[in-house]
């Protein structure tokens, strides 16, 4: 049970982990696993609300993750266009704000347009932020932020000394919303693989051997739980910042 006296935090960010082993373990067909892995995120984005969480940013698909077999690959665009279509009029509903974050322009037009329907329906609600990070990658971010102040300095908007690291960090995705507080990777893998690698500078880290299809409300309090008792010092000392 999560008490009223825990410190909740205001920005959730999770590795959806081990839909793939999840289905193994049951004798599935790996696309069991991803299916399995929709509707878990649709439980915790649901218990999100109820812990009155701010943000939940997710890991969908990897700018990696291309490398995987074609059919896995496809399968799993087909399961992003379905969810959408059978999700956002709900998500709607419940006054939560759908954004993607990645670079998007290389996936098929019809699910780019899915895409910015969802987002566009829900961008005036005022409840959880749910993102979801789908052909993203870390380092594409900082690549993409760099290029767009090198073209602001060529057109002489800015000047190279306004560069700093509160401008780059207002270009990069998720610039507007605060940094996550609370990193969570399902799945047993202790790595960040090319998640958010600017924006978990200070992010507290919990790593759980639960595969994603497994991970409900209660494996969600107790991650929340465990970020209560984290001293968080952003580089002072503990008495300082008792
Ligand atoms: C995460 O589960 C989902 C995606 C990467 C799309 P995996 O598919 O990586 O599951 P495992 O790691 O093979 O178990
Ligand atoms: C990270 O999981 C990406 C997502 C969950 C979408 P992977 O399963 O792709 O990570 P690696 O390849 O094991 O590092
Ligand atoms: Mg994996």
């Amino acid at each position: 049970m999560v008490s009223n006296h825990l410190q909740v935090p205001g920005h959730v960010a999770i590795i959806m982990d081990g839909n793939g082993r999840w289905a193994n373990g049951h004798n599935l067909p790996r696309a069991a696993g991803h299916n399995a892995g929709v509707k878990a995120l649709r439980k915790i984005a649901e218990h999100c609300v109820d812990r009155k969480i701010d943000i939940l940013t997710v890991y969908a698909f990897s700018s990696e993750n291309w490398r995987r077999p074609e059919k896995e690959v496809s399968l799993l665009m087909e399961l992003f266009m379905s969810s959408l279509k059978s999700e956002a009029q709900d998500l709607h509903k419940n006054n939560i704000v759908l954004r993607f974050i990645g670079e998007r322009t290389v996936f098929p037009e019809k699910l780019q347009a899915t895409i910015a329907d969802a987002e566009a329906l829900t961008a005036d609600n005022t409840g959880l932020s749910l993102v979801i990070a789908a052909n993203y990658g870390g380092r594409w971010d900082i690549v993409t932020a760099c290029k767009k102040l090198a073209e602001k300095t060529k057109s002489a908007e800015i000047d190279v000394s306004n560069i700093d690291e509160a401008l780059l960090n207002r270009t990069m995705c998720l610039g507007d919303l605060i940094a996550p507080d609370l990193f969570i990777r399902t799945g047993g893998e202790k790595r960040i693989s090319n998640f958010l690698l600017w924006q978990l500078a200070y992010t507290e880290l919990y790593f759980t051997d639960i595969l994603w299809p497994d991970f409900g409300a209660e494996q969600l309090d107790e991650a929340v739980a465990w970020f209560s008792e984290r001293q968080r010092r952003f580089g002072r000392t503990a008495e300082q910042v008792r």
